[in-house]
């Protein structure tokens, strides 16, 4: 077999051998219930989220399964104790309850008619099970971003986000906030799936302000995770 087939048969297989690995963290009752819910295992803990079918973004979507698995397998390496972390469009709150559960101080934010539901999840899997109880707050991508997170005061370490990029209307909003919430040394952790062209030029419109790295990707779930920070504004 050639070289390169053998590697892309390789990457393949490992893509594939990961990927079972992440989505077997998902249990769904055969049990018909009055209240539904999944359940997620992360950091030793069973996580059960309750998804608001009603709204869109209230499901658990596989780039938030990724991002999750990313914290828990790099945990050394992107070390959540005592850290500031804000999520973006945390939809049912999974990422914000494990990034606690690892020890992070955590803003969970979305749009308004989500956080009656993400304060549910936060609170049901967090409660005497974390250092810090995590935050829940509104964050309308580009609005009132200066009443509401005062750049002055924004010292966040890590900004994370799960499958925030697709077609709708917020994309260059999206882009200000990114920007608004990160200082040079603050980390974005982002997972990202791709669905449509539009998705690659936000990607080429992030590297505008950010430098932007790969740190894995899953071709069967066309879903990349990046590392992202801040452009050095001296040197760009
Ligand atoms: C595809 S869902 C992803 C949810 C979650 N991160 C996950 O991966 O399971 C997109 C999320 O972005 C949020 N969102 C969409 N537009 C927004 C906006 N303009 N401002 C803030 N959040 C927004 C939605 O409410 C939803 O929670």
């Amino acid at each position: 077999m050639e070289p390169e087939v053998q590697e892309e048969a390789r990457e393949d297989h490992d893509d594939k051998q990961v990927v079972s690995e992440i989505m077997a963290r998902c249990f769904i009752p055969t049990l018909v219930t009055s209240i539904s819910w999944e359940a997620f295992h992360f950091v030793g803990h069973e996580i059960r989220i309750t998804e608001a079918m009603d709204c869109y973004g209230a499901v658990v979507w596989p780039s938030a399964l990724v991002l999750c698995y990313f914290l828990e397998t790099n945990a050394k390496q992107y070390n959540m104790v005592d850290k500031n972390v804000i999520e973006i469009g945390a939809g049912t709150g999974l990422v914000s309850i494990v990034a606690s559960l690892l020890g992070a101080r955590v803003t969970a934010t979305d749009l308004p008619e989500l956080l009656g539901n993400l304060q549910y999840n936060i609170s049901c899997n967090t409660k005497m099970k974390c250092k810090h109880l995590p935050q829940v707050k509104e964050l309308s991508w580009g609005v009132a971003l200066d009443r509401n997170f005062p750049r002055a005061s924004n010292s966040f370490d890590y900004v994370l986000a799960a499958d925030v990029v697709y077609a709708h209307p917020f994309l260059e909003d999206l882009l200000l906030t990114f920007d608004h919430l990160c200082k040079e040394t603050t980390i974005v952790l982002w997972a990202m799936k791709f669905r449509l062209e539009k998705e690659n030029k936000f990607v080429d419109r992030f590297k505008e302000l950010f430098d932007l790295e790969e740190v894995s990707s899953f071709p069967s779930l066309n879903i990349k995770l990046y590392k992202a920070m801040k452009k050095n504004r001296r040197n760009a």
